[in-house]
Formats: C-alpha cells, sequence, structure tokens
C-alpha cells in the first residue's frame, strides 16, 4: 500500500535541499551557496490541562524541529484552533501567552498566526530558522560506529494519556510538564559545536520510530540497550500499575517498528511498548562519532541537559535499517 505522501506529486524544485523524502524535521530550502532557509510547522490538541503549560510544550515542540536540524529559529507564527463561543477567551489567552514566553526563551518573537473555530482546541507554531546550507544535520548521515545519545526520558505519551484518563497525579503532570515544556535550544548548540553525524527529535513515532527513520536514511543498523533509555519514573510507575494506560498512538508504533526491530525475548511487554511510546517535545537522538562521545556527554551535562543517555550504537551497514534491541 502507498503512503499517503507516495499518492502526492513528489518535491522536483531543485531549490529543496531536505523535502520529504527521508523524513527528517523540516523543510531546507536553498536560497545560495551560503544561506537556506529552514521551515517546520506543528501543533496539536492539549496535552495537559493548564492553557499557559500547554501553550508552552507546544512552542518548545514546534521548535524542536529547527534545533534537531542544529539550525537557530529566527521567528514564528502561531497556529490555533479554538471555540470562542464555548471556552472564554482567557483560555486562548493563556495558551498564546505560554507560546511567546516559550518563544522568548528562545531568543525569538511570535510574529503572526492564523486561528481558526474549532471545537477541540489546537495550537503550534510555524518556525523559520536560517542556516548555512553546508551546515544542516539531518537524520540520514549516521554511520557505523556512532554512539547514539539521548538528551530527554521517555513516558510523556504514557503521562499525557493518564492526565486526560484522570489517572496522573501532581507530582507526574509536574514532572511531564517540565520534560516536555524543555527547549532543546541548550542541548542542539552543544550538538553544533562538538559536531555530530546525525540528529532528530523523538515525538509521535517513539525512540524507535525515530531511530527506524534515522537507520533507513543513513543505510546503517542500530543496537538499543533497553536499560540504558532513561524513563520519566512517573511513567514506569503508571505502566507497572496498569499496562493498559499506554495510549493507542504507542501501541501502533509498536506494532509498525515490529517490521524492523527485533527485540530480544527476554524483554517484557511494558519495556517494548515504552521505547515505542508517542512522545511529545521529546529530546534529541543524536548519532556521535565514538571518539566525540565522552566530549559531546560532558558539555551537555555542563549545558544543563535533562539527560544525556548513551542508549547504544549505530552498526554496520543495512539498507533495511534493522534495529537490535537488548535488555
Ligand atoms: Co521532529
Ligand atoms: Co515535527
Ligand atoms: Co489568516
Amino acid at each position: 500500500m502507498q503512503t499517503v505522501l507516495e499518492q502526492l506529486p513528489p518535491v522536483t524544485d531543485p531549490h529543496v535541499l531536505v523535502g520529504t523524502n527521508t523524513g527528517d524535521d523540516c523543510a531546507v530550502y536553498r536560497i545560495d551557496d551560503n544561506l537556506a532557509i529552514i521551515q517546520t510547522v506543528d501543533y496539536f490538541t492539549p496535552v495537559v490541562d493548564d492553557p499557559y503549560d500547554f501553550g508552552a510544550i507546544a512552542a518548545a515542540n514546534s521548535l524542536s524541529d529547527i534545533y534537531a536540524m542544529g539550525a537557530e529559529p529566527s521567528f514564528a507564527l502561531n497556529v490555533a484552533g479554538f471555540h470562542t463561543r464555548e471556552l472564554s477567551l482567557d483560555i486562548l489567552v493563556q495558551i498564546l501567552k505560554g507560546g511567546a514566553d516559550k518563544a522568548a526563551e528562545a531568543g525569538i518573537q511570535i510574529i503572526g498566526g492564523h486561528t481558526i473555530d474549532d471545537k477541540e482546541p489546537k495550537y503550534g507554531l510555524a518556525v523559520t530558522g536560517i542556516i548555512d546550507p553546508a551546515k544542516v544535520i539531518t537524520n540520514s548521515g549516521a554511520r557505523a560506529g556512532d554512539v547514539l545519545i539521548l538528551t530527554k526520558p521517555l513516558g510523556s505519551g504514557i503521562i499525557t494519556t493518564a492526565i486526560k484518563r484522570g489517572l496522573a497525579g501532581e507530582a507526574a503532570i509536574a514532572r511531564a510538564t517540565e520534560v516536555m515544556g524543555t527547549l532543546n535550544k541548550a542541548t542542539a548548540e552543544v550538538m553544533v559545536a562538538v559536531g555530530v553525524n546525525a540528529c532528530t527529535d523523538v515525538t509521535g513515532y517513539g525512540l524507535l520510530g525515530h531511530l527506524g527513520e534515522m537507520t533507513r536514511a543513513s543505510g546503517v543498523g542500530a543496537r538499543i540497550h533497553s536499560r540504558a533509555v532513561p524513563v520519566i519514573q512517573a511513567a514506569r510507575d503508571l505502566i507497572d500499575t496498569d499496562i493498559d494506560i499506554v495510549p493507542g498512538g504507542s501501541r501502533n508504533n509498536l506494532r509498525y517498528v515490529e517490521r524492523f526491530v527485533n527485540f530480544d525475548p527476554g524483554l517484557t511487554a511494558a519495556e517494548r511498548l515504552v521505547l515505542a511510546d508517542a512522545q511529545t517535545s521529546g529530546g534529541l537522538l543524536i548519532s556521535c562519532p565514538a571518539e566525540k562521545a565522552d566530549e559531546l556527554e560532558a558539555s551537555l551535562a555542563d549545558a544543563g541537559a535533562l539527560v544525556h543517555a548513551r542508549i547504544g550504537v549505530m552498526e554496520a551497514e543495512d539498507d533495511t535499517g534493522r534495529i537490535d534491541v537488548e535488555p
């Protein structure tokens, strides 16, 4: 069966440096040899109940695609859906304030946007940046022998689903809000300074889904150590209490990645599901040359990264992008 994108006209504009064919985070459009525009858009329905926090998380998530490619944002536009007859306009103001404050933290401003009438609130940003075309970090540059480093713990999909079902405690909500609201700015700056081979951020397809995009685009295989992957403790507790808390999207992710992921038979269902958990505003997954991994880890720690976990390695060249997951 053809994917949606396969049924659409292929991208043929010669200015396009990064388009739809590699599952990269942003589009990159060449202006001249030294300058390219980098652009992304992302928006979604509320993941937490507090409208200000939702706005901040949505903005951090939208900016993340720019950071994952080693670029810096220049400005952004709001994209919002809101039912003005059913909800107080103050809620929309709070959402937009959360977004504006997060953009300010990123060093940019939101200079326009568009809101439509929509029964379910939605919010995010279209973000534009500029970058030297020679310095774009894609998901297709990973090499066999690279070390894989992750900069945020997993589990936000499990916790946001628990929030929707009224099953998340205050501490779990606070931790997930902190993790999702953290900009990938400082970690991306470190990654650019150290010099790495490939990067993507971890969002809706989960760790294994995004890693699979990277291995396929790069023509390498990967080996992951499940117990080296950091997970928000509250998410572990929730899944250990009741595995049905795992959202449908994460279960679909797991079903999809099983085509190219070999799980060690000793891994539990919970361990597999966490690795496929659909993340909101997740961390950077960086493929770093082995000889630079110590420097990258130390610099990430200095920059205040939430985590700097070595979760595995890239292995021999492999057209299928196969991933082995060990305990
Ligand atoms: Co992304
Ligand atoms: Co995105
Ligand atoms: Co308009």
